[in-house]
C-alpha cells in the first residue's frame, strides 16, 4: 500500500527541503491554483494540492536539471513509498525528462506551473497587489520578455493548450485561484500590508 501525504505532511516535508520564502510562496501559488482546479472538475483536491506543494521540492537543494531536479524528489518521495500517482504527476512536469503527461492532474500541473510564478510576480510589483488584477495586463506583461525573465513564456502557452483550456479563461482562474490565497502568497498590495 502507497503512502497518502496529507496537506499538513507534504507542507512539513516542503519547510523542511525549501528555507527560501519565495519558493515556498512559489509551492503555495502552486498548490493553491491546483486545488482550485481539482474543485472545479470534481477530483481529489487535497491529493492535487499535495502535488503542487511538494513539484519543486527538491530545488532549492538540487537545481541542476541535468542531475538534480525533480529526480531528487522524485527519489524521496518514491523512498517514503507515496502514492505513485504524485510520483508520475512531479516527472512529467520536467519536459527534460521525457515522461508524458497523460492525466487532467499532469496536464493541470504544467499548465499552472510557470503561470503561477507569473501571476506571483505581477501581483508583486503592482500596489494593489493580485486585488483586481486582469488576464489583459497578465498577457500585456508577458509580451515584456524583460519582466520575470525566468518564465517560460512557450511553456505558459503549451501548458493551456495541453489542457485543453482558453488562454484567458486560465489566466482569470489562475488569478482568482491566488486571490483567495492572498494573505498567505504576500501579494495583498501595499495598502493591506
Ligand atoms: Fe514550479
Amino acid at each position: 500500500m502507497s503512502v497518502r501525504l496529507s496537506r499538513d505532511e507534504a507542507w512539513d516535508l516542503l519547510a523542511e527541503w525549501v528555507q527560501s520564502e519565495s519558493l515556498r510562496r512559489h509551492c503555495l501559488a502552486v498548490e493553491a491554483a491546483m486545488r482550485a482546479y481539482a474543485r472545479k472538475y470534481g477530483e481529489d483536491e487535497e491529493l492535487w494540492g499535495v502535488v503542487g506543494l511538494l513539484h519543486d521540492m527538491d530545488y532549492e537543494r538540487h537545481p541542476d536539471l541535468d542531475t538534480g531536479h525533480p529526480r531528487v524528489a522524485l527519489a524521496e518521495l518514491e523512498s517514503r513509498d507515496v502514492d505513485p500517482v504524485v510520483v508520475r504527476a512531479i516527472a512529467s512536469h520536467a519536459d527534460f525528462l521525457g515522461v508524458s503527461r497523460d492525466s487532467p492532474l499532469e496536464k493541470t500541473l504544467y499548465a499552472v506551473d510557470e503561470l503561477s510564478g507569473f501571476v506571483l510576480a505581477c501581483a508583486y510589483v503592482r500596489p494593489e497587489g493580485i486585488n483586481g488584477m486582469t488576464p489583459k495586463s497578465v498577457k500585456k506583461k508577458l509580451k515584456q520578455p524583460s519582466f520575470a525573465a525566468a518564465v517560460n513564456r512557450d511553456e505558459v502557452r503549451a501548458g493551456a493548450e495541453e489542457l485543453g483550456v482558453d488562454f484567458d479563461e486560465h489566466v482569470g482562474f489562475v488569478i482568482a485561484a491566488l486571490a483567495e490565497r492572498a494573505d498567505d502568497l504576500g501579494i495583498q498590495g501595499r495598502e493591506a500590508a
